[in-house]
């Protein structure tokens, strides 16, 4: 018995340089990506921003089906037709994934007309983009619903079906600011940390789920309509990402199977520096870097 754990204490850090190895190499060379061409795709926010261009990369990239989840017809309406005319088969339901009934009730009528989803982006979320004070409640209270909570109804409508097909995948379109937070958009920082840790939990939790795997996407500033008149100090230096590049990372981490991708990868110092400075030398990066103001001008979709 002695032996045995003596035996594991030996191998254990060869197995961590064993992991390490593998995704170095993994990031050098170009590896096996998963053929997309029998995956039913549902991408929550699917209309517009970040979520239209996913839906259509994961056309292009060769996805069965294309379903979208939104609030506003009309961009779901556009969106879709636009799919539809490259040739990949396009679906969408009015749905507002803050509303659990609605979720629950959509994801029927999707299974039904459409057939089991195989890989659900949850991509959707509001910003009400000011300090506590300055926030009623309802608008709180809003931006966790969609951001937080609407994950757990899609997540719990989809999940258990690609757990029985063991073929899955669950996206989250998070944000850098879930790991480092700034002034201004307390609600938005507070959804994206509580979505961070839902992610982590559920990517550990499907460990021994064949076929099933997560991924977690954390884009900096991206330029959609989302965070409109958020300035940075210098925009040369930290210019905002393109929602298409933000697109076709998240769909090569899918086919890949990456866990978590930070976007783009110089935001590492980031959290790595935030994890030994003391906070008076965080305070003066976020004053120097403009994050610190960077909400002041923010007008949000007009
Ligand atoms: N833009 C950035 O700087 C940035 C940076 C990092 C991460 N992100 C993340 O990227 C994702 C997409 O953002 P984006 O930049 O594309 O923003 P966006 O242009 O404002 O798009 C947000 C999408 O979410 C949908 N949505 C909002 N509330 C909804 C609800 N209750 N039910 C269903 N759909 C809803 C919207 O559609 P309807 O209004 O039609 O419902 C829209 O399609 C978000 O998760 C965001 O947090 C964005």
């Amino acid at each position: 018995m002695d032996l045995k754990i003596w035996g594991c204490a030996v191998l254990f850090p060869v197995q961590i340089l064993y992991c390490i190895l593998k995704a170095s190499v993994r990031w050098l060379l170009p590896c096996k990506r998963k053929d997309l061409g029998a995956e039913v795709v549902l991408i929550t926010g699917g209309g517009r921003g970040i979520g239209r261009h996913l839906a259509k990369e994961f056309a292009k990239q060769g996805a069965k089906k294309v379903i979208l989840w939104g609030r506003t017809e009309k961009c779901l309406k556009e969106t879709c037709e636009e799919i539809s005319m490259t040739g990949t088969e396009c679906h969408y339901f009015v749905c507002d994934v803050g509303n659990r009934e609605e979720v629950y009730q959509q994801a029927k009528v999707v299974r039904e007309k459409v057939g089991d989803v195989t890989i659900l982006i949850n991509n959707a979320a509001v910003v009400h983009g000011k300090s506590l004070m300055n926030s009623d409640d309802d608008a709180l209270l809003k931006t966790q619903h969609i951001n937080t909570l609407g994950q757990f109804w899609t997540t719990k409508a989809f999940l258990p079906r690609m757990l029985e097909l063991c073929n899955g995948h669950v996206v989250c379109i998070n944000s850098i600011l879930s790991l480092s937070s700034i002034p201004g958009a307390i609600d938005y920082c507070t959804s994206k940390a509580s979505s961070f840790a839902f992610m982590e939990s559920l990517t550990l939790g499907l460990l021994d789920c064949p076929g099933v795997g997560c991924t977690t996407v954390l884009p900096f500033h991206t330029d959609t309509e989302m965070f409109q008149g958020m300035r940075v100090r210098f925009p040369q230096l930290f210019p905002p990402l393109n929602p298409e590049i933000v697109a076709q990372r998240t769909v090569d981490a899918v086919r890949t199977n990456t866990a978590f991708v930070v976007l783009p990868w110089t935001m590492h110092i980031l959290v790595i520096l935030k994890s030994f400075l003391p906070q008076s030398a965080l305070e003066e990066i976020y004053k120097f870097s403009g994050s610190y103001t960077c909400m002041n001008t923010f007008k949000g979709r007009t």
